[in-house]
C-alpha cells in the first residue's frame, strides 16, 4: 500500500474532487470545500514560508480552480473563503509593513481560448461590442518573488515583499545588496512617491552554480530558481543575500504621487521606469489586439528555453491606464490583466533503478534512472532525487511508474508516483550506509539532509575532485575531460 504522505494525499484529494465535481452532491460540498481549503493552505505554507513547493504550480492552480467551482455551485461557501484573499503570509522573522495600495495577484489562463475569454470579459465590462480591438501589452511572466521598492523623492527608502497582499515583510537591507536595483532614481525631478513593483529572480546559470555550491557545502539544494531566489532574499543576514547574484525586473507601480511625466499607457510607464534606471524587461510588446497577444503567447513559449531566466507564462495587460482604472479589480486580481501560463510538459515513465552518485565532497546523491522518455522535446533518462528526505516525501521506489516534468522546464524532476501501478512486492528505498564506490561507512549527521562517505581517499570522491579542479570553472585544463580522469584513476596512474 502507498504511504499516505501529504504529497500523495494531495493527489488523492485531487482525484476525489474530480469525481465529486462531475456529480456534485450538496451534502458532500462543505466537506470537500474544507478539505480543499486545508490543502491549499498547506501548499501555501510550503511555497511561501518554506520556499519548497509541495506540488507543481499547475496542480496547485487546478486545486484552487476546483475550490472555486465548488463555491460557484454553493455560493454561501464563498464568504470568508481563501479564494477571496491573496495567498501568502508575512513571516514573523522580518518586521511587517502595510502596503499603501494592496499588492494583488493575477487570474490565470492556460491557453488561447482562455486568453480570448479574458478579452471578452474586458469588452463585456466596458460594454463594448465584440469586434472592438483593445490594445494590450504582453510580457514574460517572471517566475520569481514579487517585490515593492518604495522611492520617496527619488531615494530608495523601503522594500517590501508581497506577504498577504496587505502586509508584507520589510526586506530593505537585503534589497539594497542587489546590484541592478538603483538606490536613487536617475532624474532631477523625481516623484514624491513612486512604488516600483517587480520580481526578484536568479538567472538559470547562477541557480545552477549556487546549487552546486550548496550541495558541496552540504546545505539545502533548491528545487528551482524561484525557490532559490526566495530563500536568498529572505535571509536575516544580508551578507548571505549579498553573496547571491539576485536580479530584479520591474513591471508596474503601486502608489504614485507627484509624478511630473505624462504617462497614459502601461508601456509608457515601463519606459519611464527604464529611464529612471530601474531594470525593465526588454521583451515587453504592444499588441494591437488580442489576436497579436495570443501570437505573442505562442511565440514566447518557443523562446522560453532560450531565455536566461525562468518564466511560467506571459502577462497580458490592457495598455491604456485610463481603461485600467475603469476596469478596476475584483477580489484578488485586476480585471485589466491576466496571466497566460504555459502547460509544463509532463510524461509518464518507469524508474528502472535508483543509482547512488558520490560527489567530490562525499555526498551520496540518489538518481532515478528511468526508461527514456521525451519531455518538452528532450529525451530524459535521469532525475535527481536529491536526498533521503525527498525520497521519503514522495515515497519513490525502484520499479515505480512516475510522472516526470522538467522543473522550470530545464531540470527533470519526478512530480509524483502513480501508486495505483505500484507492484505489491516493492520496498521503500534507503540510501545505503556504505559508500557504493569504496565501501567505507557513509553517514547522515543528525539534522542534515545529506548522507556522506567518510573516506577522504574514496576513489569516487577523488575522481570528482579532480574533475572539478581541472574543470572550466577552476583551472580550465584543456583536453583533460571526465572520461580520461576516470581511466587514469581506474588504471592506478593517479593515486592521490
Ligand atoms: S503585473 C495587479 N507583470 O505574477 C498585479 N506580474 O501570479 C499586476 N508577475 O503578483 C502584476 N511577472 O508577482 C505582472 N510581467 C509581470 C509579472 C508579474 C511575474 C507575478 C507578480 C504577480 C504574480 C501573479
Amino acid at each position: 500500500m502507498a504511504k499516505s504522505s501529504t504529497h500523495s494525499l494531495f493527489y488523492e484529494l485531487q482525484k476525489a474532487l474530480e469525481v465529486f465535481l462531475k456529480k456534485p452532491q450538496v451534502e458532500k460540498a462543505a466537506n470537500f470545500w474544507a478539505q480543499a481549503t486545508k490543502m491549499i493552505l498547506l501548499c501555501d505554507e510550503h511555497y511561501y514560508k518554506k520556499d519548497a513547493p509541495l506540488v507543481p504550480d499547475v496542480d496547485y492552480d487546478k486545486l484552487v480552480k476546483s475550490l472555486e467551482k465548488i463555491e460557484n455551485l454553493y455560493p454561501t461557501l464563498k464568504k470568508n473563503s481563501i479564494t477571496q484573499k491573496v495567498a501568502g503570509t508575512a513571516s514573523e522573522q522580518f518586521s511587517k509593513v502595510e502596503h499603501r495600495t494592496p499588492m494583488i495577484s493575477l487570474s490565470n489562463t492556460y491557453n488561447a481560448e482562455e486568453i480570448l475569454a479574458f478579452h471578452e470579459k474586458v469588452l463585456k465590462f466596458l460594454d463594448w461590442t465584440q469586434d472592438t480591438p483593445v490594445e494590450y501589452l504582453a510580457e514574460p511572466k517572471l517566475d520569481g518573488l514579487a517585490i515593492e521598492v518604495v522611492y520617496e523623492k527619488g531615494a530608495l527608502v523601503r522594500a517590501i515583499t508581497r506577504g498577504d497582499g496587505t502586509v508584507g515583510e520589510d526586506v530593505t537591507r537585503n534589497i539594497l545588496t542587489i546590484k541592478n536595483i538603483p538606490h536613487s532614481l536617475k532624474t532631477k525631478n523625481p516623484p514624491k512617491i513612486f512604488e516600483a513593483r517587480g520580481e526578484i529572480l536568479l538567472f538559470k546559470k547562477d541557480f545552477a552554480e549556487l546549487n552546486a555550491q550548496q550541495e558541496a557545502d552540504g546545505e539545502t539544494v533548491f528545487a528551482n530558481p524561484r525557490n532559490a531566489a526566495a530563500g536568498s532574499l529572505r535571509q536575516l543576514d544580508s551578507a548571505i543575500t549579498a553573496s547571491r547574484p539576485l536580479q530584479a525586473f520591474f513591471y508596474g507601480a503601486g502608489a504614485v504621487e507627484g509624478m511630473k511625466e505624462k504617462i497614459e499607457t502601461h508601456g509608457e510607464l515601463e519606459d519611464q521606469m527604464g529611464k529612471w534606471g530601474l531594470p525593465v524587461n526588454d521583451r515587453a510588446e504592444i499588441c494591437d489586439n488580442i489576436g497579436s497577444a495570443i501570437k505573442y503567447y505562442h511565440g514566447m513559449e518557443k523562446t522560453r528555453p532560450k531565455l536566461p531566466y525562468d518564466i511560467d507564462g506571459i502577462v497580458v495587460k490592457v495598455n491604456s491606464l485610463a481603461l485600467q482604472t475603469n476596469l478596476g479589480t475584483i477580489a484578488r486580481s485586476p480585471r485589466w490583466a491576466a496571466a497566460a501560463k504555459f502547460q509544463p510538459e509532463q510524461a509518464e515513465t518507469k524508474i528502472e533503478h535508483i543509482e547512488i552518485q558520490v560527489g567530490r565532497t562525499g555526498a551520496l546523491t540518489p538518481v532515478a534512472v528511468m526508461t527514456p522518455v521525451k519531455v518538452g522535446g528532450v529525451i530524459v533518462r535521469n532525475a535527481t532525487l536529491h536526498n533521503q528526505d525527498e525520497i521519503d516525501r514522495k515515497d519513490v521506489r525502484e520499479g515505480d511508474s512516475v510522472i516526470i516534468q522538467r522543473a522550470g522546464d530545464v531540470i527533470p524532476e519526478i512530480v509524483r508516483v502513480l501508486f495505483e501501478k505500484r507492484k505489491q512486492n516493492s520496498k521503500a528505498f534507503k540510501i545505503p550506509s556504505k559508500c557504493p564506490a569504496c565501501g567505507s561507512p557513509a553517514a547522515k549527521p543528525e539534522g542534515e539532509a545529506v548522507t556522506r562517505c567518510g573516506n577522504l581517499f574514496c576513489v569516487s570522491r577523488m575522481k570528482e575532485s579532480l574533475k572539478h579542479f581541472v574543470g572550466r570553472r577552476a583551472m580550465n585544463v584543456e583536453k583533460l575531460g571526465d572520461k580520461l580522469i576516470d581511466q587514469l584513476v581506474d588504471l592506478g596512474l593517479i593515486k592521490s
